[in-house]
């Protein structure tokens, strides 16, 4: 058998990657996601889309590339993660829209945990901070809101999944109910010790273990799909969370490497071994995949806007017709003209947490240009990785010595170089920057063989380019300075 088939469900589109032997991309299908707004705040998608975009971009990902079932040695699932679905366990059905992981409409009960003493009991057991953004909070609007589901919940006949959870219930045919550990450790359910569902957090936040998932680790034979998906059954023996996929498919992993994902939003990851560090700058701790028994824990620092305002400047501005063209614009300017955009369109997340905090825009002249508007925004993106680089080396005592990057804005080479030169590190570029889907089919060749060890697949990851930062550091102070006072204004705007 000749190829891994990567299943790779993100925010904005459902995609499918074949890899070979050498980790080389030899197909690629995508599909985009609608999005739902129902209101201010809330991020919805269909369920149902999900599932049969990513259904039907497997199935042309091998009919264009001629490749049958019978080749396939494995499928590796990787999604965008905290969205939930709930849904009937007898007909399949969601009984609801998927709640995006960007929906805040549980700010209040968040306030209101925080309020009533919640945070250190959350953040030791769980690592996570008390914020919309995860997964438990949303279940429980759900088993709330949508008439009969509690009651139904009790008597056993709803399911409760993240994206993987859905996919892969789906492609066994309604049999295997699973997640894998670094989807369930962002729902603030798991107890990040024992790696299992934790009473007093469901208590807590009202959950009947009923409707849960079981938890496995992320690279391991979870179902086999059905034949109806591909023709024939093939293992789905990989899973877990984009950024924890990314992390592995970067090889970060040992002690201290570090990686930024550059998509709807940015994520960096830093691999801090086998002991959960408490954050006392408020990141995530997290999984870190492995093929060991014993976990490993990442530091996440989460940053909801990313490339995001690039396609703001692009569908609301129109500034641009593409999102390449708005880079090239950037490139037109020496800088920003002193102006500076706070990207908070949905909050702010590490190392701020503000839910209330809106985009914003300062520093705007007379002779302030799209131009400079557009460099604002992709400088945007640079800074924030800077801050939770920051809070990463404050909460670990370690200064990251390089950043491995992935992604698709990790494309655009200004601002790679402009990362480095604000973090005054290096950042690395490797040769596949599809390093979410090579990660998930790392996770799954594994699994079955397919690749023999972690040895075996670090070989296959290869540079492609080196950014080294060349600002001066009075200039990047200077810069990081007027950032500061920017973000200091987006904060608290909606409260
Ligand atoms: O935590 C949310 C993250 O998993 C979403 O990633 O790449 O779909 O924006 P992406």
């Amino acid at each position: 058998m000749k190829y891994i088939l990567a299943l790779d469900q993100g925010t904005t589109s459902s995609r499918a990657i074949l890899f070979d032997r050498a980790g080389t991309i030899c197909g690629t299908e995508a599909k985009e996601l609608t999005q739902h707004y129902p209101q201010s705040g809330w991020v919805e998608h269909d369920a149902v889309e999900i599932w049969n975009s990513q259904r039907d971009v497997a199935r042309q990902v091998l009919q264009s590339n001629e490749i049958s079932a019978a080749e396939i040695a494995a499928i590796g699932i990787t999604n965008q993660r905290e969205t939930v679905v709930l849904w009937d366990r007898e007909t399949g059905q969601p009984l609801h829209n998927a709640i995006v992981w960007q929906d805040r409409r549980t700010a209040d009960f968040c306030d209101q945990l925080r309020s009533d003493g919640r945070a250190e009991m959350i953040s030791e057991k769980t690592g996570l901070v008390i914020d919309p953004y995860f997964s438990g909070t949303k279940l429980r609007w759900l088993l709330d809101n949508i008439p009969d589901a509690r009651r139904r919940a009790d008597r056993g006949e709803l399911a409760f999944g993240t994206i993987d959870t859905w996919l892969l219930w789906n492609l066994s045919g309604g049999r295997t109910h699973v997640t894998d550990v670094s989807n369930a450790a962002r729902t603030m359910m798991l107890n990040l010790l024992t790696l299992d569902w934790d009473d007093s957090l469901l208590n807590l936040l009202d959950i009947p273990r009923s409707v849960l998932p079981k938890v496995r680790p992320s690279s391991y034979q979870f179902a086999e799909s059905t034949d109806d998906f591909l023709g024939q059954s093939i293992p789905i023996a990989g899973c877990a969370g984009d950024q924890h996929a990314a992390l592995f498919g970067q090889n970060c992993t040992e002690n201290a490497m570090a990686k930024c994902t550059y998509g709807t939003g940015c994520f960096v990851l830093m691999n801090i071994g086998r002991e959960p560090i408490p954050s006392k700058c408020k990141l995530l701790t997290t999984i870190a995949c492995t093929r060991e028994e014993r976990p490993q824990f990442a530091l996440e620092g989460s940053i909801f806007i990313g490339g995001a305002v690039v396609q703001w400047l692009r569908d609301e501005l129109h500034i641009a017709d593409t999102t390449v063209a708005v880079a090239e614009l950037a490139s037109t300017v020496p800088d920003s003209g002193d102006c500076y955009l706070v990207p908070a369109f949905a909050g702010l997340g590490a190392p701020h947490w503000d839910p209330y905090a809106r985009g914003t825009i300062v520093g705007i002249s007379r002779g302030t240009t799209s131009a400079h508007l557009a460099r604002a925004a992709i400088e945007s993106i640079a800074f924030q990785v800077a801050d939770v680089l920051d809070a990463m080396n404050a909460d670990t005592g370690i200064a990251v010595k390089e950043l491995r990057v992935d992604g698709g804005a990790s494309a655009n080479d200004f601002l790679m170089q402009f990362q480095a030169d604000i973090l005054q590190v290096p950042v690395e570029r490797p040769r596949v920057i599809e390093t979410t889907a090579l990660g998930a089919a790392f996770l799954a060749g594994l699994a079955v063989g397919f690749w023999k060890n972690l040895d075996e697949v670090e070989t296959i990851r290869q540079s492609e380019r080196v950014f080294e930062p060349s600002m001066p550091s009075a200039e990047v102070a200077k810069r990081r300075a007027r950032w500061q006072q920017a973000v200091q204004r987006s904060m608290g705007w909606q409260e």
